[in-house]
């Protein structure tokens, strides 16, 4: 099915809700949009990444795009990002987080070094063109942003395009300051469909109507969305009292109180700094009525974990998940197909909406 979104939100409808309700659907968004753009992994620290030797296995989004990848740190001290899979006949190579100067294969024994490189197999004598370039493991690309590390499986675009306005925008933040707090993690499991727990993030619109504690921080007057190619920013200004960001005066937003910039990465990553650190939301699908949300902290001001906008967290994520679950009832209501947009308050949606029709309708994948 092809999508369309128009692109003057004025005269735009939502996009259809076949893309929601349609398991074929949720299954060709896998490579239409999960493999064509960047997913976070996790930071250097926390994956145990800062030393030579180090290997780290995951995942990409387990339950979903279930890819078996192998970040590694060679012994000149730099980083790959391996396919985690033999070439041999395919076993799965490394399990657990370790140090290690080569990889071996458990199966038939076949070794790579840690830049995935093939070095040795048993039992090969007089194999035809052995080894070639497919005898090594598949390089996947990477990106380190201080600590924190991406990958993408086949991008349509470098990460610049997806991250380089808050990169810019925030070039004064010590990131490298910022430490991960995993008493602070939370998952969320949200009874409906990936795309509507993000569109619902991407409007300061129901603030006022759903989350009166978030209300009384940010001043809704002044709540405005910037739309970028692939990511867009909602710019929270705090309320007379409430906390706000000390921002030097090389910020292009000095003199305004912001109480916390919301970024939003296509398509599921949500960067919400605050004046104590960073809460990164990752949204992970699970099938089409099934979603898991995690945020993961990292904090910079521990003093200012309870003040402003970035304070009680969970409460407003009940919040969101009560009228998302709502919604997800809603849309496959034989009268419902879509709906029109708040030109003021839904360009954030709307961009969302534009950004699934494009990946979604894109012939190359
Ligand atoms: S599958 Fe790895 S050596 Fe055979
Ligand atoms: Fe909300």
């Amino acid at each position: 099915m092809q999508y369309f979104v128009h692109e003057d939100i004025s005269q735009a409808s939502t996009i259809d809700t076949h893309f929601y309700l349609n398991e074929k659907e949720f299954e060709r968004s896998k490579e239409k949009i999960f493999a064509r753009t960047w997913q976070f992994v996790g930071d250097i620290e926390t994956l145990n990444l800062q030393i030579a030797e180090q290997v780290y296995p995951f995942t990409l989004l387990d339950g979903f795009i279930d890819e078996p990848l192998l970040f590694t740190r060679d012994s000149q001290d730099v980083l790959h990002c391996l396919s985690n899979v033999c070439t041999h006949r395919g076993n799965k190579l490394v399990e657990g987080c370790a140090s290690m100067k080569q990889i071996r294969c458990k199966y038939h024994a076949r070794r790579f070094d840690l830049t995935g490189k093939f070095l040795f197999m048993p039992e090969f004598e007089g194999v035809k063109n052995f080894p070639s370039e497919q005898d090594n493991l598949t390089k996947v690309p990477f990106y380190q942003w201080f600590k924190f590390l991406f990958v993408s499986l086949n991008p349509i675009a470098p990460i610049e395009t997806f991250i380089g306005e808050m990169q810019k925008r925030l070039f004064w933040l010590p990131l490298q300051d910022f430490v991960y707090e995993p008493s602070r993690k939370r998952e969320y499991l949200v009874k409906a469909h990936w795309a509507l727990y993000c569109e619902n993030y991407l409007e300061g619109f129901h603030i006022p109507y759903v989350h009166s504690s978030l209300n009384q921080a940010l001043d809704y007057g002044n709540y405005s969305t910037e739309i970028y190619e692939y990511s867009n920013l909602q710019l929270g200004i705090a309320k007379d009292g409430e906390d706000y960001f000390d921002l030097p005066a090389h910020s292009p937003d000095y003199g305004k109180k912001v109480a916390a910039y919301y970024y939003w990465i296509f398509p599921n990553l949500m960067f919400n700094f605050y004046p104590w650190g960073l809460s990164i939301n990752v949204v992970k699908p699970i099938n089409p009525t099934l979603t898991k949300v995690i945020f993961l902290p990292y904090v910079y001001d521990g003093s200012r974990l309870s003040q402003g906008a970035g304070a009680d967290l969970d409460r407003v994520e009940r919040e969101d998940e009560a009228v998302v679950v709502q919604v997800q009832k809603g849309i496959s209501s034989r009268f419902y197909k879509s709906g029109r947009y708040s030109p003021k308050r839904e360009q954030g949606t709307h961009h969302f909406h534009r950004c699934i029709a494009q990946f979604m309708n894109d012939e190359q994948t």
